[in-house]
């Protein structure tokens, strides 16, 4: 089928929380790079995406952080959308649920289908909270789980055992809200009649889709749909959300994944008066780019109400992408086990690319990947920097030596076949970048590109014009050798830059600066050409177009996650909760426990680089303007130095005096409030947090070592 448009969505974040980088490559970047490659096409796009800020996730953490809930969709709705900003994902409008436009669509929506007599209406008991006056959410109820006796189990999951639960399995069910007794009440609510689409969809999807959608998306959908579907409540007990627009109707609001998908459709007309074509005509494909835990929301259920409302398009395609995991463990909010985007822009100003380079290097495409910091810095340093910055650096810096600054010209009395080989590689890098994106294959897609910057760097290895350049008295053809040498090269970062551009556009942006050309180069029907940088044209200097990245700035951020967790940790001992997962959305399988998680295992060589000693405590004091901070002079036997140690909070100075304990003497120096400390002392800490100095039983030597 030929499309004459296409609608690009990225599923709507919760507005409870920043967007961390497994959001970003699991969703938004490779949304953003498609969205991206199919305007250099030149065809006709809208990306679309916007907040969800309903449902029970932002409710709960209003109840945390004590404000309301439009005070928590307000703060991270701003902090959301600028993240997105930072990183250069290119929504044509974002959105969100809460605006005028939207409570319109989705209750138009909803009375269309009610009109028509699709719901079901039904009656059913429901646990209430007489002193809140408020039917309670699942989540909302707790007690005793009966499967492994934890007492704060939820009504939908208990966290210890990570059983699902209904609230009916609770023993002693209570209100989380309030301590009065839970009662039962009668409620209504109106279902969706999912089975009856459930033939539909097996001939659309099971029997349509099987060679179109990805393995994992076509799976999920055919073990739903075999499984049997049921009728779906598409309303909820709630004072926060779209109000059910019937009469009777009040405390009732429109379930969240009934009113969150068609909030791309408010997107939409909010983005532009055209916006029924493309949602109402058949020529448009519609893309949802979504998580793995958004699958049956977006294959199965919003496609069944678009079908029974009628009208509308119909998902082409939804490429959901599985999860990305940090440093070895799965993605928690709640234990703060995350790289947060708006914290990344402030630790790597102007570093954007780099991060997109790797999450989509890295993408979770097929299955779960892993996200490392190593990784992070090895794939900046030796692709991004080594190889293909290093390309166009070396082009620039050659031409501006060897050729006067200018594009040299190509003579082809002089062409040998490395150059007709490479610039066929030219050409043939467009073609498969190509068929990677359409695919949805954005890794590979992104290799192809940086495979291109490959075969460059070795062609001009091998073409040496440096060496070529210090025979021009002997040989007069050398110039015209070097000419094209350089030519091809800069016709090549030409052709970099178009291809790279949906993946990379600031360092795009950065290419076309140094070669003054103007965006509309980056057209990507202009890719493949060898004509791109016209004959005797001046080019600017080259810039960086990456930087490296430093060990200590990898330390730097494993430590800090690190940190994070054990703040949250203790965080949550000190409420006496244990850290929950995100309810609504679906499972994200979180594991809850008070220790920390194991560390990656290291050899006996990584063990063995730490210089461990015994030391006694000569002395010691309080760092002024510093709560936490306690200065110890150290006798480690061979010398005495000075260790800061942040444990002010938990011994006093002349307490400590005279204890002998354990150094990692050689960790490289740090300064902190001007006063350089050299070494770190051991601690252990208990689960109440009280801190124990790891020291011998036995008086040993000062300076001895601790193996
Ligand atoms: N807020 C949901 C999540 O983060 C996604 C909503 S997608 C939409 O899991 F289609 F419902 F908008
Ligand atoms: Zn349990």
């Amino acid at each position: 089928m030929d499309f004459k448009r296409i609608l690009i969505t990225a599923a709507l974040p919760y507005a409870n929380g920043p967007v961390h980088i497994g959001h970003l490559a699991g969703c938004f970047l490779p949304a953003d790079i498609y969205a991206r490659y199919q305007r250099a096409q030149k065809r006709d796009v809208k990306f679309v995406c916007g907040s969800d800020e309903h449902g029970v996730p932002i409710t709960i953490r209003a109840m945390k952080e004590g404000i309301t809930p439009q005070d928590v969709v307000d703060k991270y709705h701003a902090i959301i959308k600028d993240s997105f900003e930072q990183m250069g994902i290119s929504f044509d409008i974002y959105s969100r649920t809460s605006s005028k436009t939207h409570h319109e669509t989705s209750q138009a929506f909803f009375k269309k289908l009610y009109n028509d007599g699709v719901f079901e209406e039904r009656e059913s008991d429901q646990y209430y909270d007489e002193e809140k006056n408020t039917f309670l959410a699942d989540r909302y109820i707790v007690g005793t789980c009966p499967v492994c006796s934890n007492d704060n189990a939820y009504g939908d999951q208990c966290e210890k055992c990570g059983s699902t639960l209904s609230p009916e399995q609770l023993i002693n069910p209570r209100s989380a809200l309030s301590s009065a007794p839970l009662v039962k009440k009668k409620t209504t609510h109106w279902y969706f009649p999912l089975d009856k689409y459930e033939a539909w969809l097996k001939e659309w999807i099971v029997e349509g889709k099987k060679d179109e959608w990805k393995a994992n998306v076509y799976g999920q959908c055919k073990s739903w749909i075999d499984s049997g579907l049921q009728p779906r409540a598409m309303t909820r007990d709630s004072n926060w959300g779209v109000p059910v627009p019937l009469p009777g109707a009040d405390g009732k609001v429109l379930y969240v994944w009934f009113d969150a998908p068609i909030g791309y459709i408010s997107a939409t007309k909010e983005l532009t008066n055209q916006w029924s074509d493309y949602w109402c005509k058949d020529d448009t494909k519609l893309v949802h780019f979504i998580g793995k835990d958004n699958i049956v929301f977006h294959c199965i259920i919003f496609p069944a109400m678009l079908k029974a409302h009628g009208g509308f398009v119909l998902p082409d395609n939804v490429p959901a992408n599985e999860f990305l995991n940090i440093e070895g463990q799965k993605v928690s909010t709640s234990r703060n086990w995350a790289v947060w985007v708006d914290e990344y822009v402030k630790d790597f100003p102007d570093q954007q690319d780099i991060l997109r380079y790797v999450l989509c290097a890295n993408a979770p495409e097929t299955k779960d990947n892993d996200f490392t910091w190593q990784d992070f810095r090895d794939r900046t340093n030796n692709e991004l920097v080594s190889v293909f910055g290093n390309f166009v650096n070396r082009a620039f810096v050659l031409m501006h030596k060897l050729c006067n600054g200018r594009v040299p010209k190509l003579h082809e009395e002089v062409m040998d076949d490395a150059d007709r080989a490479l610039i066929q590689e030219i050409k043939l890098a467009k073609q498969k970048v190509e068929s990677c994106l359409e695919g949805y294959k954005f890794r590979d897609g992104l290799f192809e590109v940086v495979d291109l910057a490959r075969k460059a760097n070795k062609y001009m290895q091998d073409k040496q014009p440096w060496i070529t350049a210090k025979s021009l008295d002997t040989t007069p053809d050398n110039q015209k050798l070097i000419d094209n040498c350089l030519h091809l090269c800069l016709q090549l970062t030409a052709n970099l830059a178009i291809l790279v551009n949906p993946f990379l556009p600031f360092t795009a942006k950065k290419m076309c600066g140094m070669m003054k050309v103007v965006d509309r180069m980056l057209e990507w029907e202009n890719a493949g050409r060898i004509d791109l940088l016209k004959t005797n044209y001046p080019l600017q200097p080259p810039v960086l177009l990456f930087r490296k990245i430093e060990d200590t700035e990898v330390a730097t951020q494993v430590e800090k996650l690190h940190n994070n967790l054990k703040q949250a940790t203790n965080q949550a001992m000190e409420n006496n909760t244990t850290p929950n997962a995100t309810p609504e959305a679906a499972p994200q399988a979180e594991e809850t426990s008070k220790y920390l998680p194991p560390k990656p295992e290291i050899t006996i060589d990584d063990f063995n680089k730490i210089d461990l000693r015994v030391a006694t405590i000569l002395s010691c004091e309080k760092v002024e303007k510093a709560d936490k901070l306690l200065k110890l002079e150290l006798d480690l036997g061979y010398e005495v130095r000075t260790v800061l140690s942040g444990i002010a909070m938990h011994f006093k100075p002349e307490d400590i005096v005279g204890k002998q304990v354990t150094v990692v003497a050689n960790l490289a120096p740090r300064k902190m409030k001007g006063i350089e400390s050299k070494g770190m002392i051991l601690m252990a800490q208990n689960m109440d947090g009280k801190l124990i100095f790891v020291s011998a039983v036995d008086t040993a030597d000062n300076g001895g070592e601790v193996r």
